[in-house]
């Protein structure tokens, strides 16, 4: 077994804002067949050790940027998916109310520098001096707040023996601070340099981790050709560049257990369709009903999908959403809900919601302006709830859009548009709505839907793979050495 720590700042069912938080709960159980035994590390969020009562102490570290921290061991999933789970309890860091990245008020935290450096440092720590006996070959580090590790690695004198994968879910989130956390973090002088993680005068936690891991990886093969080619690199696009092959995309995938319909047919939907209507208090309708479940930033498009409102109700659509996020979004749908007895609108989070809402519609929309891959597409494949999505990133390599040629080919499982545009999201809702009116058509595009794999198995494989070259990579180099 190869031996691996991830080290992810939210992981479901304990702690989650985003797509992250699924992708870091579901690895450790995907990757156990392919022969890699990956632990996971968390902070030790207030909602996380009250979850894990009986976590005990397993390391401890005198003083983490301001106070005493502790390592304690719980465990993640259960039955024969178990995991363990490190839980990084620094309570000068994590013990407050509020939520991973922001406070009650909404803002960041003022010391997030300091709190995520220091699940870096710690996880650098455990992969140096090992942690009940289990030393770690690799690490698989999640977005910035992971970034640091191979820095600290470096400074502790194990980055030879322990591997870094660093993979970027969105490269919209760099962790940028000012320059002098340099010195606050203890990280080394030398390195605050272009060439190095200083990023615009900054220091850039995501870019320590792309320049200084052994390999970068992002979470589906078109986004990773769109952060090289520049078209959503967001500045990144030169330090990718200059990782050349050792950069790559591997494709999300949903934990099937987790996101597995009660229904086997188109015919099994009509139940929660009812049941969701009357839930969101939409009335009957010819059209179909969309949804939506999605943080509302302008990342996501929802601006496009406002002006096209008119195009889907005017078709005798219907649309469902669940969202929190910016307040210009949240109003300006809370108005739409207002004014149109066809649109229902909730704001907020609600997990359970929003399995009723990919249950019950009959589309789910994501007309994101970039997707490093995007879940619920995914969910909606497999509940046969077929998504309308931008042609970008993941949307891109996860949904076989209505053509003329797949539709004859019977292959088709959701429609996509592109330009990211008001014009042709238009345009492909007209087309999902005439679709929608041809039930053979529409039929088949569910069976097709609901068969598409989308569960971790290939990519799980990619990701051992990638695992097994690395620590490979390293053996050798230790034998040639010897
Ligand atoms: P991102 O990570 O960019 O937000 P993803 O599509 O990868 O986008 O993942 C979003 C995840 O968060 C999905 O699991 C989705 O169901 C969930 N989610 C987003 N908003 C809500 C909400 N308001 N209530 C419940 N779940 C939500
Ligand atoms: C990010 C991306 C999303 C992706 C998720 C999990 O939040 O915005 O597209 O699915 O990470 O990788």
């Amino acid at each position: 077994m190869i031996k691996v720590l991830s080290v992810t700042s939210e992981c479901v069912p304990l702690v989650k804002t985003g797509g992250l938080a699924d992708v870091a709960g579901a690895l450790p159980g995907a990757l156990a067949p392919h022969g890699v035994e990956m632990r996971t590390l968390l902070p030790g969020y207030r909602e996380v050790l009250s979850a894990q009562p009986d976590a005990e102490t397993v390391f401890e570290v005198w003083d983490l940027f301001g106070g005493p921290a502790r390592v304690r061991r719980g465990v993640l999933g259960s039955g024969s998916e178990a995991s363990v789970l490190y839980i990084l309890d620094a309570p000068h860091l994590y013990d407050r109310d509020g939520r991973p990245y922001t406070g009650p008020d909404g803002h960041d935290w003022g010391d997030n520098a300091q709190r995520f450096a220091a699940l870096s440092l710690a996880a650098a720590m455990i992969a140096t001096h090992g942690i009940e006996e289990w030393f770690p070959d690799a690490m698989h580090l999640h977005d910035w707040q992971a970034g640091l590790t191979p820095i600290y690695l470096r400074e502790l004198g194990a980055a030879e023996r322990v591997k870094t994968l660093m993979t970027i879910h969105n490269v919209a989130f760099q962790g940028c601070y000012g320059a002098d956390m340099v010195e606050t973090l203890g990280l080394p002088p030398q390195g605050f340099t272009s060439g190095g993680f200083e990023y615009w005068g900054q220091l850039s936690m995501l870019k320590a981790g792309i320049i200084a891991s052994s390999k970068v990886s992002t979470v589906s093969p078109t986004y990773a050709r769109e952060l090289m080619d520049g078209s959503f690199g967001m500045g990144m696009e030169g330090v990718l560049a200059a990782r050349g092959g050792d950069f790559t995309g591997i494709l999300n995938g949903i934990d099937l257990d987790v996101w597995s319909p009660s229904y086997k047919s188109a015919r099994g939907k009509a139940k929660h369709k009812a049941l969701l209507r009357e839930e969101m208090h939409l009335p009957e309708s010819d059209g179909p009903l969309c949804v939506v479940i999605s943080r509302l930033t302008g990342q996501k498009g929802f601006d496009l999908l406002l002006e096209s409102l008119p195009t889907l109700l005017k078709n005798g659509g219907q649309l469902a959403l669940l969202g929190s996020g910016e307040g210009y979004f949240e109003s300006a749908f809370r108005d739409a809900a207002l004014r149109h007895e066809n649109v229902s609108v909730r704001i907020g989070y609600d997990e359970g919601l929003a399995r009723r809402l990919i249950a019950g519609g009959d589309a789910i929309l994501v007309p994101s302006r970039f997707e490093p891959c995007g879940l619920t597409q995914l969910y909606g494949l497999r509940f046969g709830t077929l998504p309308l999505v931008s042609l970008t990133g993941g949307l891109a390599d996860t949904v076989i859009p209505a053509t003329p040629a797949s539709l004859s080919r019977g292959v088709a499982t959701g429609l996509q548009f592109y330009p990211t545009s008001v014009e042709a999201l238009k345009h492909s809702i007209n087309t999902l709505c005439d679709l929608y009116q041809k039930p053979k058509i529409w039929q088949q595009m569910i069976r097709n839907a609901m068969a598409q794999p989308v569960g971790w198995d290939t990519s799980a494989a990619q990701y051992a793979d990638l695992f097994t070259n690395m620590v490979g990579a390293s053996a050798a180099l230790e034998e040639a050495a010897e």
